[in-house]
């Protein structure tokens, strides 16, 4: 914990009471339909977790069923023991088995457009996917990649990317991805880390307008480490490239002459499906171990129930599928929900900032799923781009990946979802695998800012450092005191930093490094991380409450705020603002400041007022979009930037902050 921490209770002086039902029409055709429903299956779910998970496993198909649902041994879980399945075959052969082959799978759009801004489509139908996924998974035994050998991939979002990670999974064979916007110094860490020596990646891929050499990341990656033996390439972006003979070698090569019939591995349910690096507080990243049948099936379940799929539903997950949002909401928690998943190549603002809206009525996407950062982005951007599109075909928007501030879910709700649409804010993390506190869209009423209650068979509370729950509305540490299907196996081959970071901060229980609060309705609030709690004057404020009071001024787009030593207070409170429009100079400026900063004194009280504020147009940010508040933090010292910078995104705006 950071300095400015010392207590396990923060106190919350957030006050939100709008409150929005589920849409009639939804609920009746919804999965879970009322609360009632939902209660009474959470109870059943928590009464009897093994019993609860064998039917929602029993959906799904298995090569040979499990003798036992779990065995634990804290922090040890293994599910569905004994049991073998795949999840290449219950993405792919399942549908075509049932005869739904020609349906679509994932539906592919590119950044580019032609001269009439039409970009290329590629609607892939289970069988094509099925099809190309053999295809590959032949051409990577050809190379001789083995089940259990670890193989990288580093590409950008193109349907090959798809490809490669249930080519994998086919043959029993592990996946690494790294996101694309990753460095060399990122790739060789984590190749050699798992000690991969099979690489996956492509000349380069399209970003806003411009290419990125990605085949120059990988090789600048492959000459800081020698472990990676054959590095398999896509030609995408059209950039010339040097092959290395001997190690490189094309994709579309190996692919052509490989058959397309590749009969999926049996995998024991506690093989290792993919590591996925995090990156934690020390800079070595840490690798995430999620296994085979758990994973599955919890991803299966919460895609279906979070997001109420249903057939003739067109989904769209923004993610990458470097994150773990991809990984579980575009293919492995998606495809075996039979609804077409849509993955776009590139960014939001190319060639308008209206892309997106452009993509959702195009394709009539009916369930949305994107991330706070960027609709703090489409708030800034301006309503008019949201206006020129016809977003009727929406019928359930999520969030994910940082607390979503009241305002900019009350702008999603209205003005993405035509205030018709329910909003689910999902809590989860790398470590969870899938959702853990998320609205029941048929079933939850939902209240902007909350991401309300917990998922089916998740036992979640906020407690102090003894494991004792708080009371209600009093801040403390986020724990889950029982095992689910999609928890993290372990930290890869580091069994003491697994145990350090998330079992030894309250006995027997995992901390999820989050802090939060329950309210009398049974609703949770994340707070922010325990490691960027302020305390003020012996008064521990949540970062998350002052950015939601700041983004509540109509002025305001984003804010991000971090504690800094103060002689009389022990710390004081600064805010790093974005404007809704052009930053104010001089008095105009000060004048504003003032005003934001009276605002806040009235949302939240006096206590929360930031001490300073800098207004910005940026902040600096990691690739998956979260502020890096411990630059911050430096910033706001006056100190020298301590610590790991290669995550982020932009490194000119810590230079342009120092100066502001
Ligand atoms: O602090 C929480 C925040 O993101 C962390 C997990 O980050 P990561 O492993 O990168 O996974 C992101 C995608 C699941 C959490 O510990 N976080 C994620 N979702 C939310 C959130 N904070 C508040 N509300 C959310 N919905």
């Amino acid at each position: 914990m950071s300095s400015t921490t010392n207590s396990d209770q923060m106190q919350s002086a957030l006050q939100e009471s709008r409150k929005f039902p589920p849409p009639a029409a939804l609920a009746a055709e919804a999965h879970v339909g009322s609360p009632e429903a939902y209660e009474k299956l959470y109870k059943e779910s928590i009464e009897d977790p093994e019993g609860f998970w064998a039917g929602a496993a029993k959906e799904m198909h298995w090569f040979k069923p499990w003798d036992k649902v779990l065995e634990w041994n804290c922090p040890d879980a293994k599910w569905f023991v004994g049991g073998q399945t795949n999840l290449s075959y219950n993405c792919l052969d399942r549908q075509v088995e049932a005869g739904l082959g020609d349906q679509t799978a994932i539906i592919w759009e590119s950044e580019a457009v032609d001269a009439k801004g039409k970009p290329t489509v590629l609607n892939l139908t289970y069988s094509d996917l099925l099809s190309k996924v053999s295809k590959f998974a032949n051409a990577l035994k050809k190379l001789g990649v083995k089940k259990g050998d670890v193989v990288t991939i580093y590409l950008p979002m193109i349907p090959e990317l798809a490809i490669a990670m249930l080519a994998c999974a086919r043959i029993g064979a592990p996946h690494s991805i790294i996101f694309g916007g990753f460095s060399a110094q990122a790739i060789c860490d984590r190749v050699n880390n798992c000690e991969s020596r099979f690489l996956v990646t492509a000349d380069g891929g399209w970003r806003r307008g411009k290419s990125v050499p990605l085949k120059k990341n990988a090789d600048g990656g492959m000459e800081l480490t020698d472990r990676i033996e054959t590095c398999v390439v896509v030609k995408h972006a059209q950039i010339d490239i040097p092959m290395k003979d001997g190690r490189d070698i094309w994709y579309h090569d190996v692919v052509t002459d490989a058959s397309d019939v590749c009969p999926a591995e049996p995998m024991d349910s506690e093989d290792l499906a993919f590591i996925l690096y995090t990156s934690g507080s020390t800079g070595k990243p840490k690798g995430i171990m999620h296994t085979t049948g758990g994973y599955m099936v919890y991803t299966y379940l919460t895609s279906k129930i979070s997001f109420d799929l249903h057939p003739g539903d067109v989904y769209w997950c923004t993610a990458d599928i470097g994150w773990i949002t991809g990984h579980s909401y575009i293919i492995y928690g998606i495809l075996p929900n039979r609804v077409p998943s849509i993955m776009y190549e590139g960014g939001p603002n190319h060639p308008g900032n209206d892309r997106f809206w452009d993509i959702i009525e195009r394709h009539k996407v009916t369930k949305f799923y994107t991330a706070p950062t960027a609709i703090r982005t489409f708030m800034k951007w301006g309503d008019a781009e949201v206006e020129k599109h016809d977003l009727s075909s929406l019928k359930l928007l999520g969030t994910v990946g940082e607390p979503i501030n009241p305002e900019a879910w009350m702008w999603y709700r209205e003005k993405i979802g035509g205030g018709r649409c329910p909003v689910v804010d999902t809590w989860w993390q790398t470590e969870t695998g899938g959702h853990m506190l998320v609205p029941k869209p048929g079933a939850t009423t939902t209240t902007p800012g909350s991401c309300t209650t917990p998922f089916f068979g998740i036992d979640i509370a906020v407690v102090n450092s003894d494991g004792e729950e708080v009371p209600t509305n009093t801040g403390g540490i986020l724990v889950i005191r029982k095992p689910w299907p999609a928890m993290l196996r372990g930290v890869f081959g580091d069994r003491e930093r697994y145990i350090d970071t998330y079992w030894s901060k309250v006995k027997g229980m995992y901390t999820a490094g989050d802090g939060a609060r329950k309210d009398e309705d049974g609703n949770f609030w994340i707070m922010g991380r325990i490691d960027d709690v302020i305390i003020v004057a012996g008064h521990n404020i949540g970062t998350m409450e002052v950015e939601s009071g700041l983004v509540s001024h109509p002025a305001v787009a984003e804010a991000a705020v971090v504690g800094y030593p103060h002689d009389i207070k022990g710390n004081g409170i600064a805010a790093f603002v974005i404007l809704r429009g052009d930053i104010p100079v001089g008095e105009e400026a000060e004048k504003l400041k003032a005003e934001l900063a009276k605002h806040v004194a009235k949302e939240l009280g006096p206590i929360s007022k930031p001490d300073v504020i800098k207004l910005t147009d940026a902040l600096p940010k990691t690739r998956s979009g979260k502020i890096m508040r411990r630059l911050l933090r430096d910033i706001a010292a006056g100190v020298e930037i301590k610590g790991d910078i290669t995550t982020l995104e932009d490194k000119s705006i810590v230079e342009k902050l120092q100066k502001r």
